[in-house]
């Protein structure tokens, strides 16, 4: 950004900055005295110092004044200073076009992208950042990524779990087996096919990475089905904006039950936020349990269940492939909704491994390699 003609101006509670450029931004007086960066106000940590209740409740701008790359405020009525670089500033500009620029629009995909899959050699990503940022862009864009060449042990799942993030322990383990067992818990630890879904909408909170590692895959079938739930949720609301909005509004029950757990979750199947981006699709057919909601919502909410189950089975959304011993594929789990198809364990093996990690986890990790790498570094205040 160039520095020269820009210009600040007290507008009521709000200061109003030119760019020089025919562009504002408009900043609330109380936005910007909570991010002051002085030393009064922020441990040099980054931590800030104060609490909201200790800003003077009638707080006002004194003056104001744009010098050289940065922008002066005095406070008033306690005669506190505050400098904030321009570049911070527009940075963090709230302006809407800005703050739309700023929001990392998913890719949505679909059948189609069977030819480009978002994939990258496990020996080599771990070697190389610059390979692993690519692949967490990639992962950030479509919502999975695949791993190929992770050896075939007990275990490695956890292993890529825990450089990726940080493997979270549940009732299943640190780890659990996919494959076909005698008086199974759970219909993925039989042969047969599985529906798209979301693992676990009856944990709060839900699983936000879910990590499948193949260490077999003789048995015919079983192939991996891959939808993404946004891209489906995004038809929803295009062809039944009314089904959208009760999905999103009216939370449904999940539940798991076994000797040793009884777990109950209540979620909306779509979650949105304030800009009205879909942040989660919850889907599992599995643990649905039921619906509490008023009598004269019921009727049309399973209207609008039926209506996303439905597009979630349109082929041109469905994309199938097939996991081969060594691959593993890493899904955001409120996102790239995951199935298989049916498989013959009489005519040969299949075995899985897998686990949950945070997304916080993994998305700090992409912070870090970019930081490492000098990329989208972070502008000081
Ligand atoms: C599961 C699951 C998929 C597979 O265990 O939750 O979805 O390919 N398994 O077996
Ligand atoms: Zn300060
Ligand atoms: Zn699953």
């Amino acid at each position: 950004m160039s520095q020269a003609g820009v210009t600040a101006r007290l507008i009521d509670d709000r200061i109003a900055l030119a760019w020089g450029d025919g562009s504002n931004a408009v900043f609330p007086a109380i936005w910007l005295r909570d991010n002051c960066r002085c030393p009064k106000c922020r441990h040099a940590s980054g931590q800030r110092l104060f609490e909201i209740t200790d800003l003077p409740v009638d707080l006002q701008v004194g003056k104001v004044e744009v010098t050289g790359d940065r922008l002066l405020v005095t406070w008033a009525p306690d005669g506190h200073a505050s400098s904030f670089a321009l570049d911070w500033l527009q940075a963090h500009d709230l302006n809407p076009l800005q703050r739309a620029a700023r929001y990392e629009k998913p890719v949505l995909w679909g059948a189609d992208l069977k030819a480009t899959l978002p994939v990258a050699d496990w020996q080599k990503l771990r070697q190389d950042p610059a390979l692993e940022l690519a692949w967490h862009d990639d992962f950030a864009a479509y919502g999975f990524g695949v791993l190929r060449n992770v050896p075939r042990e007990d275990g490695q799942v956890e292993v890529v779990g825990n450089h990726l993030g940080f493997v979270r322990v549940t009732n299943y383990g640190s780890r659990f087996d996919v494959f076909s067992v005698p008086n199974p818990n759970n219909l993925a630890f039989t042969a047969v096919g599985l529906g798209v879904h979301s693992d676990n909408p009856y944990r709060d909170p839900t699983p936000g990475v879910q990590l499948l590692h193949c260490l077999e895959s003789d048995a015919p079938g079983g192939d991996t089905l891959l939808v993404d739930g946004f891209h489906a949720a995004a038809i929803l609301r295009r062809e039944d904006p009314a089904a959208f909005e009760l999905l999103c509004k009216l939370p449904f029950n999940f539940r798991f039950r076994d000797a040793k757990a009884d777990l109950q979750a209540r979620v909306p199947l779509i979650k949105t936020d304030v800009d009205g981006h879909v942040t989660e699709v919850h889907f599992n057919n599995r643990s649905a349990d039921l619906l509490d909601a008023p009598v004269e919502l019921v009727a049309p909410w399973y209207a609008a269940y039926r209506k996303l189950a439905e597009i979630l089975k349109r082929p041109e959304l469905e994309l199938i492939f097939r996991l081969g011993p060594g691959d593993l594929v890493v899904m955001m789990n409120e996102r790239a909704l995951h199935g298989r198809t049916a498989f013959d364990p009489s005519k040969g093996r299949r075995h899985l491994q897998g686990c949950y990690i945070d997304k916080d986890g993994i998305e700090s990790r992409r912070r870090i390699l970019r930081r490492q790498l000098r990329q989208h570094e972070e502008v000081a205040a």
